[in-house]
């Protein structure tokens, strides 16, 4: 079954008398397993779809499936339920609470889960091993380099077990190492434990690394290209735990 399927949407927004179309009959799909880029000039609508795929704005035409169900089918508690329990999100800025230390960051997303403090220790602990951090769990954001702050926000991401982890432009404020390093980690988590990612990028560096990569042109895909990326890991990427988080 696909996680995620687009028919034919599109995304139209008002502003004033002026529409804009940021999605044009886009069809796409993302299956377990995938490992996907989203690429395309600014304004192109790269943000528009990964929004649309998160469930945190509906299609102005067109169907959308998740996890095999329409999206239009579900009221507002299922899909929170939906959301919660399929997606994790990774942003271009971290979305890191400073006061927090990172465990106790990448433990948020479970307070909506109902585990004991226990289990959502181990499962904060093992997110943060698998992404090379578990000597920073008591160190706050302030006190973490922009790399480290930003695997901080994959483990968060990764801790609830998604089905799918977004991100939009995560490396955009990451200088050339660590943001092909932190990719090098997603396709690392992508291939030993089966984390499906969907993430966009501008950077044009980053794009060697990834097989598949979806462009987006004013709104329409383009181009879907595959090719065979580096299988090398970075010398710079964390090894994580054998027994992994998933
Ligand atoms: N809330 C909104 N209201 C009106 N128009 C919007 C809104 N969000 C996006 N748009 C328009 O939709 C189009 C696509 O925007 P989107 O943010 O998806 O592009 P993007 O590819 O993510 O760009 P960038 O690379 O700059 O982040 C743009 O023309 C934008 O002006
Ligand atoms: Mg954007």
């Amino acid at each position: 079954m696909n996680l995620v399927e687009f028919a034919s949407v599109t995304k139209r927004y008002q502003l004033g008398d002026v529409e804009v179309v940021a999605l044009d009959g886009v069809s796409f799909a993302v299956q377990p397993g995938d490992f996907v880029a989203i690429t395309g000039p600014s304004g192109s609508g790269k943000t528009t779809m990964l929004n649309l795929i998160g469930c945190l704005d509906a299609p102005s035409s067109g169907e959308m499936r998740v996890m095999g169900k329409a999206v239009s089918s579900l009221d507002e508690q299922a899909l929170d339920q939906l959301r919660s329990r399929t997606f994790g999100m990774i942003f271009q800025n971290f979305n890191l609470i400073p006061v927090l230390t990172a465990e106790e960051n990448v433990a948020l997303p479970l307070h909506l889960h109902g585990l004991s403090r226990q289990e959502m220790r181990k499962r904060s602990q093992d997110a943060l091993r698998a992404v090379g951090l578990e000597r920073f769990a008591g160190f706050r954001p302030d006190q973490l380099s922009g790399g480290q702050r930003q695997r901080v926000a994959v483990a968060r991401a990764l801790v609830t077990r998604p089905q799918l982890i977004l991100a939009d432009e995560p490396t955009a404020s990451l200088d050339t190492t660590n943001a092909i390093a932190l990719v090098e980690l997603m396709k690392q988590l992508n291939a030993d434990h089966g984390v499906t990612f969907v993430f966009s990028t501008h950077d044009d560096r980053l794009l060697q690394h990834v097989r598949r990569i979806v462009e987006l042109r004013d709104g329409k895909l383009s181009v879907t290209r595959e090719h065979a990326a580096h299988q090398e890991p970075a010398s710079s990427v964390p090894q994580t735990d054998d027994q992994g988080v998933l």
